[in-house]
Formats: structure tokens, sequence, C-alpha cells
């Protein structure tokens, strides 16, 4: 799929002499919502950085929004990440600040002053209006005023998705978004995710470890498997037993290393 969103070839990957990305090849489409799943320390996070040139590649390429990201200058990166959100385990909304001054912040790369914008007085009005209609769209207008301290874990996130959509991203990584939520708020983070995909029509990435629901909602599903991907099809052809696979034999990529040092 060449013309999709976000598109990985043959991207290896090291911390030091740890070989984590292993020739990783995958794309994901408009308003295709892809599961990302494997064992931990298998590499999606590093993968996940990667795509979003967090962390830097040794081999392979990577188009996002048309961008290639291992040659980007600067500006390009810039302009590359502002058309990618990225949602986080732990939400990092800013503490101090209320709900809707959080998603103000999400403008904050693409504007300057930064910062003072979210509090309020240099915003313009077309922002504040936006950052009033995002709230909305993740159900919590009438959480605007409440400072994160005083949300549910579930509306944290929420939050942390209303300043990502503030972003107008066409992108969306989101690194186990529910493993800090009780089922009920994981899955209503979850129904609003895949909600935005298909509204917005975006190219979401989303690892999760619950195999049920990552067949429920994935429309596609990329497992890994010791820095490789081991499997990615459409969600429906999936069996069982080959998602419990992902999760025997060697699925780390420190694993090797771990056995010579016991
Ligand atoms: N910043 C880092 N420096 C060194 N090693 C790292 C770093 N981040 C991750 N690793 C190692 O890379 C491997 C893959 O980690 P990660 O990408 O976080 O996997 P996953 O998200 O699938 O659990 C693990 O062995 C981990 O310890
Ligand atoms: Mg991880």
């Amino acid at each position: 799929m060449t013309d999709a969103p976000l598109i990985a070839r043959d991207v290896h990957a090291s911390y030091g002499k740890l070989h984590v990305l292993r020739g990783i090849t995958l794309s994901v489409g408009s308003a295709e919502g892809a599961v990302l799943l494997g064992a931990n320390g298998c590499g999606k996070s590093t993968l996940m950085r990667a795509l979003n040139g967090l962390e830097r590649i040794e081999r392979g390429e990577i188009i996002a929004n048309g961008i290639s990201i291992p040659s980007a200058s600067r500006a390009q990166l810039r302009k590359a990440r502002a058309g990618m959100g990225y949602v986080f385990q732990q939400f990092n909304l800013v503490p101090q600040l209320t709900a809707y001054q959080n998603v103000l912040f999400g403008i904050m790369g693409q504007r300057p002053l930064g910062i003072l914008n979210c509090l309020n007085m240099f915003a313009s009005h077309e922002d504040r209006e936006r950052a009033l209609e995002c709230l909305h769209r993740v159900g919590l207008s009438d959480r605007a005023e409440h400072r994160p301290s005083e949300l549910s874990g579930g509306q944290q996130q929420r939050v942390a998705i209303a300043r990502m959509l503030m972003q107008s991203p066409r992108i969306v990584i989101a690194d186990e978004p529910i493993a800090s939520l009780d089922p009920k708020a994981g899955r209503e983070v979850l129904e609003l995710l895949w909600r935005i995909v298909d509204e917005d029509r975006l190219s979401l990435l989303c690892t999760l470890h619950q195999l049920d629901l990552a067949r429920e909602f994935g429309t596609r599903l990329i497992g890994m498997k010791a820095g490789r991907i081991a499997l990615d099809c459409p969600a429906a052809d999936v069996a069982r037993s080959d998602l419990d696979a992902l999760y025997h034999g060697q699925v780390r990529v420190d694993e090797t290393l771990e056995r010579t040092a016991a």
C-alpha cells in the first residue's frame, strides 16, 4: 500500500548491542485502526517512537504523511510530527492546567507563544472554540474547568485524546492507551479512538494487551515477536491460536542476552 499515510519498510534499530527492530515492514491506511500486539520487550514502543521520529533508525524507511522521517530536516520533522498524534499509557496532562487548557496545549507546537496560549488570554477565538469542540467530541464539555486530579483515569485519557485532536492529526499512535484504566473506562477509550478513526478517516496504530479487545476493535492485527513482524492480517482472519503464539517461545529482543547473563 504505497499511498498509505504511515509506511515502514525494513526498519532496523538498536540500543547499543541490542538489536531491537529487526526489519519491520508495515503500513496503516486511511480510516484504518490497526492493533499492534506482542509480548513485553518485543519492541513495540521502540517501533512506535521510531515511526514518530523520536528514535533514530539504522536502516530502512519510514514515511509518515508523505514525509520520509529518517532523512527529514528539522522543519520537515516538525511538520510530520504535527500531523501525528501520540497517546500514552500515562496521560501526560499538565497538572496545573484545567482540562480545557490542556486541550489548548495541543496546538502549542504549531503556534508562537507556546504555553501563554493555554492561559487563554492570547489564544485566538478560533482556537478556543476548537478546544471546546474537541472536549465535546470526547464527551467532556462539562469537565472543562476541572484539573486532571479532579478527573478519573478514563476522563484524563479522554482529555489527552481531545488535546491530540487539537492537532488535527492524520496519524494516531497509541502506546497501551488503556493499560492504566479499569475495563469499563478502557473500553470507552477504545470506542472513542475507533469512532474518531471512522469520523476523521485517521490511521491508527494502537498497542493493546487484551486479545479479545484487539479482535473486537482492530480492523487489522499486527503481531510482533522479538523485533520482527510475526503476523499481519485482517482481524477476521486471525485465529485465537495465532495470537497466543505471539506470547510463546522467544518473544523478547533481549531474551538471548538475558540467558547468557543468567
Ligand atoms: N531507551 C532504551 N535504552 C536501552 N534499551 C531499551 C530502551 N528502550 C527499550 N529498550 C529495550 O529494548 C527492548 C524492547 O523494548 P520496548 O520497545 O519497550 O518493547 P515493548 O514496548 O514491546 O515492551 C527491551 O529489551 C528494552 O529493555
Ligand atoms: Mg511498550
